[in-house]
């Protein structure tokens, strides 16, 4: 890991036809067009479609950086130090690293999500949401529209008590845009049968998982985080593709819940392809921790991931200290 900068965002210029602002953090600068984002650095620079970029940012800081690397596409991307972050441009691509353009700088976190969050702030208009499905929101390509005054990010609603007991904080606004997703219509949403001891009342109680998911209006983002401990399980939905490819710095447990995702697996380093996993509905797989994975899910599906948040697991899965794999069949 290199120094630290002590960099924040600066605004340096706006563009006088597309009305968006260009900004600098450290000695990367981000510009966008009516239809891609430019990013440049001493040595090079880069283009991504505007709308694949802004997917990729909004997730980044609502994941705060999540595990390991987050590669917004192949060239550009950030990886998690807990605490610091990298950004970097080619950096884990053999060919930007054999030409020399490769770039990383370091930065405290919190002025990587202070830059993300205002880049995305000018970037966005009113209509477009990056959380949603492609299908469900507008688009972000044409010059500045609007600004959304509403928040770029959903943020977490902590449960008091069991979900759906009496006292807890009221997790579904009915009504407000929360109906099931027409993907899930035809799934059984029945609740279950409680029956508990006397003197237990009020104090027991399930949900229909299914039926809490089918109502959540983002993909690819929790809509249910479970935290005991180091041990994070997140529920989610899943449609058109994980607008990331996720480096791992530790394994990581799929559960496919609900129809299919197709996973495309490269290497973590050179992003040579290492492998493609179609996971149908009741399919469990471990993702290793020497991997980057991209999903597709063609039609909206279920997933729950497991990970391990014990603190300075990255560390022993780097040093070889664990096996990128959870499981030897021997
Ligand atoms: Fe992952």
């Amino acid at each position: 890991m290199s120094n630290v900068l002590e960099a924040k965002v600066a605004k340096v210029g706006t563009d006088e036809v597309t009305g968006y602002s260009s900004y600098q953090l450290g000695s990367f600068t981000f510009r966008r067009d009516e239809y891609f984002a430019h990013v440049s650095w001493p040595k090079g620079s880069h283009i991504m479609e505007v709308d694949r970029f802004l997917r990729a940012m909004v997730r980044d800081i609502g994941w705060g950086f999540f595990y390991g690397w987050i590669f917004f596409d192949d060239i550009f991307g950030t990886t998690n130090h807990y605490g610091t972050v990298d950004i970097f441009a080619g950096s884990y691509d053999r060919g930007c690293k054999e030409a020399g353009i490769d770039f990383l700088e370091t930065f405290k976190a919190e002025a990587v999500s202070e830059a993300f969050e205002t880049i995305s702030r000018d970037w966005i208009s009113e209509g477009y949401d990056p959380l949603n499905a492609p299908l469900e929101t507008g688009t972000p390509i044409g010059p500045k529209g609007k600004e959304r005054t509403d928040p770029l990010l959903r943020a977490f609603i902590a449960a008091e008590r069991m979900l759906g007991l009496e006292g807890d904080t009221p997790l579904r606004s009915e009504g407000a845009g929360q109906g099931i997703n027409r993907a899930f219509a035809d799934l059984e949403m029945s609740e279950p049968d409680i029956e508990c001891e006397p003197g237990f009342e009020g104090q027991l109680h399930a949900i229909n998982l299914f039926d809490h998911i089918a109502r959540s209006d983002v993909t690819w983002n929790p809509s249910i985080s479970a935290v005991t401990r180091a041990n994070i399980c997140c529920v989610t939905s899943e449609e058109h593709m994980l607008p990331v490819i996720h480096g791992n710095d530790r394994n990581e447990w799929f559960i496919q819940l609900t129809d299919e995702i197709h996973w495309n697996i490269a290497d973590k380093e050179s992003g040579a392809p290492r492998g493609r996993v179609v996971m149908k509905a009741g399919d469990v797989c471990a993702m290793p921790a020497d991997i980057r994975h991209q999903g597709f899910s063609p039609k909206r599906s279920m997933l729950m991931v497991m990970e391990n948040g014990t603190p300075d697991l990255e560390k022993r899965y780097a040093s070889g200290e664990l096996k990128p794999y959870p499981v030897d069949f021997g």
